[in-house]
């Protein structure tokens, strides 16, 4: 059978693999094995925090990262309303929730399974996970009291229109926090080891890219945000990162122990695991930031 030409043409410059299809995808296929990185369903990284934390209880430092998002938040005491950009099985929510008894959150995703099953545990909060684009939702202008997206932006590369959406939906006077990996340098300026373990990082995790963090910051406030404070965690995220080569081959046996199948979504997850470590190890080039931006 040949192949059109322009098929050929078009899967050889092909630049993404961040469609809508492929991420919606890759949560639908490999979000039950995020069972294996986090009983609580966290699907980031962790923060250690000397005295709260164990570097050997993945979980303690995965919550951790987002009881540091939830105080950035600078949330009131009184009735909230907080916005989960790319939330994932709703990890972040359910700590919040847990944590603030008049907060009600929406979470927003692509993928069908994180809606259907996220909404499940949330069942007994004042919070509903939907499927949307976080780059067009349909939550009214200035009507949260917060935004947050764990390393969710990542899938359309920190995009101005991305941010833009999050100020739309945000009240004057209340904040935007992002904890993502982002890039030191332009891409182009990346040494080849980087440069490799970034294409393939974008590619396995179907990532847009990675923002650039002075551009980021430059665009958060081109946009209308102010006090834009940029927070480099990397030293902190690293313990938690270091847990990738052990939790790997231990997910791999117990789906072999098991005789279940590995799907391509897993594999694609298991991959991206192991260049976000490579990536991480080249810490001239990339780093791991919590950016906080207010309306
Ligand atoms: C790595 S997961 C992080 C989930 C969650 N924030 C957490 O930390 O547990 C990335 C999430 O971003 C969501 N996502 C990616 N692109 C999106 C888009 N354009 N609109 C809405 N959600 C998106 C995915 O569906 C997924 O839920």
């Amino acid at each position: 059978m040949s192949i059109p030409l322009s098929h050929t043409t078009r899967t050889a410059f092909k630049n993404t693999h961040a469609t809508r299809k492929e991420i919606k995808t890759f949560y639908d296929e490999a979000t039950e094995d995020y069972t294996f990185w986090s009983q609580d369903f966290n699907m980031h990284f962790g923060y250690f925090s000397f005295g709260k934390t164990n570097v050997l209880r993945r979980d303690t430092m995965l919550n951790e990262m987002n009881s540091q998002v939830l105080k950035r938040l600078e949330l009131l005491a009184s009735k909230q309303f907080v916005a989960d950009l790319g939330c994932g099985m709703g990890g972040t929510m359910r700590h919040f929730l847990h944590r603030h008894s008049l907060l009600s959150m929406i979470g927003v995703t692509l993928s069908d399974f994180q809606a259907i099953e996220g909404n499940k545990l949330l069942k007994k909060y004042p919070a509903v996970i939907v499927k949307e684009d976080f780059r067009n939702t349909s939550i009214a202008s200035h009507s949260v009291d917060g935004a947050i997206a764990m390393e969710s932006f990542c899938h359309t590369g920190h995009s101005l229109k991305t941010l833009k959406e999050a100020h739309r939906i945000l009240k004057p006077g209340k904040r935007l926090v992002i904890g993502d990996a982002f890039l030191k340098k332009t891409p182009d300026q990346l040494c080849l080891g980087s440069s490799y373990s970034y294409r393939k990082l974008c590619e396995k995790w179907s990532l847009e890219g990675l923002g650039v963090i002075n551009n980021v910051k430059r665009d958060l406030e081109n946009i209308g945000f102010s006090k834009v404070t940029i927070d480099d965690i990397s030293p902190r995220v690293a313990p938690s990162v270091f847990h990738v080569p052990f939790a790997i081959p231990l997910f791999l046996i117990k789906k072999l122990l098991k005789r279940e199948p590995i799907k391509k979504q897993s594999w694609d997850n298991l991959k991206a695991s192991f260049y976000a470590l490579t990536s991480g190890l080249h810490m001239k080039d990339f780093g791991y930031y919590l950016i906080t931006a207010e309306k």
